[in-house]
């Protein structure tokens, strides 16, 4: 599984900062309460992971914020897309901005709890690749009705677009989404399509993620295989060359064997 290192974290973290202060107006009061909400839970934002079982999608330490910023980076290019394919774009790039931002805010969890906790479950962490498992301590909301709230506690303003958009970033994955999205009458349809651009990016950003950790996870596999080989033929090799290894064996040999198993298993000393 995916480990970010602290300098990564930190580095994600200062990147989700700066698209807050890139794209809301200097000393509005929007970007004043964003950022006061952004401190605020700052400690858990940043640890948070994304989903919570391996399979899913960056369901690592600080998978939350990375995935933010994938959205953010892949909903803006869904946007340009959808216009150069003749759509009408009928929302502010702020908004764009804005709904992605906050499209998962829910998973960060409520005012003083996070959303995932580890799963001390042996077995659901084994055999259903649960990492996390939700926090039933906390009031069992739907992800995006926790965004909302959260906005809203911070004084947070959100445009009709942003709500509906972050309200549907599920799309039709989220049943209670039909009511929106499963409309056969013109007149009730959609008015604006940002749920859509959103969804769109949220889905191809998740697919995304989810090749990297299985190419990931084969590479690693790959990997671990190989230094497995290479120990099994610095063994023979000794072998080959001593017989029955001997109480005084060769120094030279001994270091790589050494150095390949503190390579696999990480240095013990
Ligand atoms: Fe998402």
């Amino acid at each position: 599984m995916k480990q970010l290192s602290e300098t990564q974290l930190q580095d994600n973290w200062n990147k989700l900062i700066q698209v807050i202060k890139d794209t809301f107006e200097d000393g509005s009061e929007r970007r004043e309460n964003l950022l006061k909400m952004y401190h605020d839970l700052e400690d858990r934002m940043i640890m948070a992971p994304a989903s919570g079982k391996e399979e899913y999608h960056y369901c690592h330490v600080g998978g939350y914020v990375e995935h933010v910023l994938h959205v953010v980076d892949t909903a803006r290019k869904m946007s340009d897309t959808y216009e150069a394919a003749g759509g009408h774009k009928n929302w502010t790039d702020e908004e764009l901005v804005f709904s992605a931002l906050h499209h998962d805010l829910g998973k960060v969890g409520d005012l003083n709890d996070e959303y995932y906790v580890p799963q001390d479950n042996d077995w659901r962490r084994k055999t259903l690749g649960e990492v996390y498992t939700q926090n039933t301590d906390i009031p069992n909301m739907r992800v995006p009705d926790r965004a909302l709230f959260l906005l809203q506690h911070f004084g947070v303003k959100c445009s009709v677009n942003e709500t509906l958009a972050i309200k549907l970033a599920d799309g039709l994955y989220d049943e209670a989404n039909t009511y929106y999205m499963k409309v056969f009458d013109a007149k009730r349809s959609l008015k604006n399509h940002l749920p859509y651009i959103l969804h769109w990016a949220d889905h191809m950003a998740t697919t995304v993620e989810f090749d990297e950790w299985k190419l990931g996870d084969e590479d690693e596999k790959e990997e671990m295989e190989s230094k497995i080989e290479n120990i099994k033929n610095v063994t023979v090799s000794k072998d080959k060359q001593n017989g029955v290894p001997q109480e005084h064996e060769d120094p030279v040999l001994e270091n790589k064997h050494q150095d390949l198993f503190d390579e696999l298993f990480g240095d013990k000393s």
